[in-house]
Formats: C-alpha cells, sequence, structure tokens
C-alpha cells in the first residue's frame, strides 16, 4: 500500500515517516517536492504517484505571524486542502487530515466534541476551519483529526522551548489560565497508521470529523512543571527553574489563544477504538530520548 504524506518534515510528518509500517509503502515529500498551494504541482504530483491513501500533515502553523500573513495562512490551510482533497476523490483514495482545537472559541467550560458549534478567533484558527470545509466540500472519503498542543522530538515545541529556557534561566513565568490538552506527534502518527492499517484490512472507515487529543487537561503551568520534574528526574536538567503562575493578560500575543481548549476525543474511541493518549508517558519518551541525544 502506497501512502503519500505532504509536510513531511513537519513535526507529525516527521514522526508519520519514522513510524511507518513495514507493510507500507511511505512517500514523505516536503514543502520543496511538493507545495500544497500549487494546484498543478499537487495534481502532477500526485497522479503520478498513484497513493492508495493521502495523509496531509502539512500546515501553516504560525499562530501570530498568520494575524499578518491571511493570504498564505489560507493559501496552505484551506486552497491547499481543497487541491489535495480533489485529487483524491478524482482517484478515490481517502485523505486523512489534521486540523486543530484552534477552530473554537474556547470560552467552553466542558470538553469540545464534534457537534460543537465553531468560532475561531484568529486567522489561523479560521483558515483552518475553511480547510476542513473544503475538505468536506471536495472529498467524499476523507477523516479530519482535530488536536491541540502538539510536542515532539522534532521541530518547534513548547517542551523544547522549555527545556532550552530550563537551562538559560533560573525563573520562568508561565500562562496558568489556558487549558488544554498537550497531545504528541508520535500518538497523532500512531493514530494515522492505525486508521490506514483499518482502511486497509476493511477498505473502509468511518470517514468524517474526529478530535484526537492527550490527556489529562492541564493548563501550560501544569504543563511546564511536569516537563521540569521529568526533565530533572532522568538528568536531562539539572534543577528546575522557579516558575510563576501569570494570566494570559499579562502574557499578551498578537493572536488570542483559547482560553479553554479541551477536546472530547470519545468518538474517535467509538468508532475506531483509538484511545486517548495519556501526554506524560509520551513526555517521558520524548524527554528520554532528548537525554540521548545530549550524552552522544
Ligand atoms: N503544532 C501544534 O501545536 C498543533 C496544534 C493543533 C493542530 N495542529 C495541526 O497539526 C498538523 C501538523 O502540525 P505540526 O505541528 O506537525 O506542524 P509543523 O511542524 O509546522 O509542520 C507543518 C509542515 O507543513 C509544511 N508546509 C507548510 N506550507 C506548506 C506548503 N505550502 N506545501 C507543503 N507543505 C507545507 C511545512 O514545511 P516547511 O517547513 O518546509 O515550510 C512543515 O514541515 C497541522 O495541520 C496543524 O495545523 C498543530
Amino acid at each position: 500500500m502506497r501512502v503519500l504524506i505532504t509536510g513531511a518534515r513537519g513535526q507529525v510528518g516527521h514522526e508519520l515517516m519514522k513510524s511507518a509500517p513495514d507493510e507500507v509503502t511511505a512517500i514523505g515529500l516536503g514543502s520543496d517536492e511538493l507545495d500544497i498551494t500549487n494546484a498543478e504541482w499537487v495534481n502532477d504530483v500526485v497522479l503520478s504517484l498513484t497513493p492508495d491513501l493521502i495523509i496531509n500533515a502539512a500546515a501553516y502553523t504560525a499562530v501570530d505571524k498568520a494575524e499578518s500573513e491571511p493570504d498564505l495562512a489560507y493559501a496552505v490551510n484551506r486552497n491547499g486542502v481543497a487541491h489535495l482533497g480533489g485529487v483524491a476523490d478524482h482517484l478515490s483514495v481517502p485523505l486523512l487530515h489534521i486540523s486543530t482545537d484552534y477552530v473554537f472559541s474556547g470560552e467552553g467550560s466542558k470538553p469540545y466534541s464534534e457537534s460543537d458549534a465553531t468560532s475561531p478567533t484568529g486567522v489561523y484558527g479560521s483558515s483552518k476551519l475553511a480547510g476542513e470545509r473544503a475538505l468536506m466540500q471536495t472529498c467524499a472519503r476523507y477523516m479530519i483529526l482535530r488536536t491541540s498542543w502538539v510536542f515532539g522530538l522534532h521541530g518547534k515545541n513548547f517542551v523544547k522551548t522549555m527545556i532550552r529556557l530550563g537551562r538559560e534561566r533560573n525563573e520562568l513565568s508561565i500562562v496558568d489560565d489556558q487549558i488544554g490538552c498537550p497531545t504528541s506527534a508520535s500518538g497523532i502518527a500512531q493514530a494515522l497508521w492505525r486508521l490506514v492499517a483499518e482502511y486497509k484490512s476493511t477498505g473502509k472507515l468511518h470517514w468524517g470529523l474526529y478530535h484526537l487529543s492527550g490527556t489529562p487537561a492541564c493548563s501550560w503551568y501544569d504543563f511546564s512543571e511536569e516537563i521540569f520534574q521529568q526533565a530533572q528526574q532522568i538528568g536531562l536538567l539539572e534543577k528546575k527553574p522557579i516558575i510563576h503562575r501569570v494570566t494570559t493578560q499579562e502574557f499578551p500575543t498578537t493572536a488570542k489563544r483559547p482560553a479553554w481548549s479541551v477536546l472530547d476525543s470519545s468518538l474517535l474511541y467509538e468508532k475506531h477504538k483509538i484511545p486517548s493518549i495519556d501526554w506524560r508517558v509520551e513526555l517521558r519518551n520524548v524527554l528520554s530520548t532528548l537525554f540521548f541525544q545530549c550524552a552522544e
């Protein structure tokens, strides 16, 4: 089975390539090999590769920068998805796509389910929501997995930033009034490969929109506490910095961040038996690998 992975050098794309099962031929393309904003390029590449399934891990993910680059954010997150959806539908192959908690306003107080109303507050979230809609309109056999607070070994993320800052500084201020679900890139990759395996053996999936995020929910402050505690335990950091809790108001960003970003992932379990991932376990794997990389 041939699986085409776009955005193969991003956090999730990288993990997908690393963990591709033996029975699958994973063809990973970076943005220089396939720019999904270019419809002709997408058609030429996909029609010549004739994959059996496509996973779109490509996205414009610079949340703050998107506020000043809306055209580019929409070109990638909406038009790029429409191009892939169109060619996937033409070939009658499924497209598995990743979306985000930022499609919600963040004003909730119970975990968001797939049927809850969306209301993004910034360009990134709006462009990702437009991408979801574009996929629904262009492709019959799609799965959208909305996820949140992605971290992993590869690329830029909160965990790696905390480790760097923990080495550089004795004290840090971390936001404590935004609640969400850290999710490991490797957990997302595992879930996607399970869906591919199910499709390979049954020829179908329960197409549609799903949530997939780590558990339990926490604040950025709680997340940083766990990162520093584990990092110190395994010897990645000599000592934990002092962490001060701050509010979102005290830590302004260009794009508004959702205060409540908790996704209910139970539908994916119900339909596909894919469980939520305990991010603390995944964090230990990431930190241990970072430790060994430092020791080499
Ligand atoms: N990161 C998070 O916290 C988070 C949270 C919720 C949802 N998500 C979603 O999860 C998915 C994966 O995110 P991630 O963290 O793996 O993102 P990432 O590390 O930023 O990777 C995204 C990849 O997309 C590629 N890309 C950008 N523009 C492209 C284009 N025009 N054509 C082809 N490729 C292009 C980038 O390639 P270049 O580097 O070469 O430009 C990059 O490798 C995305 O859909 C994202 O919206 C992420």
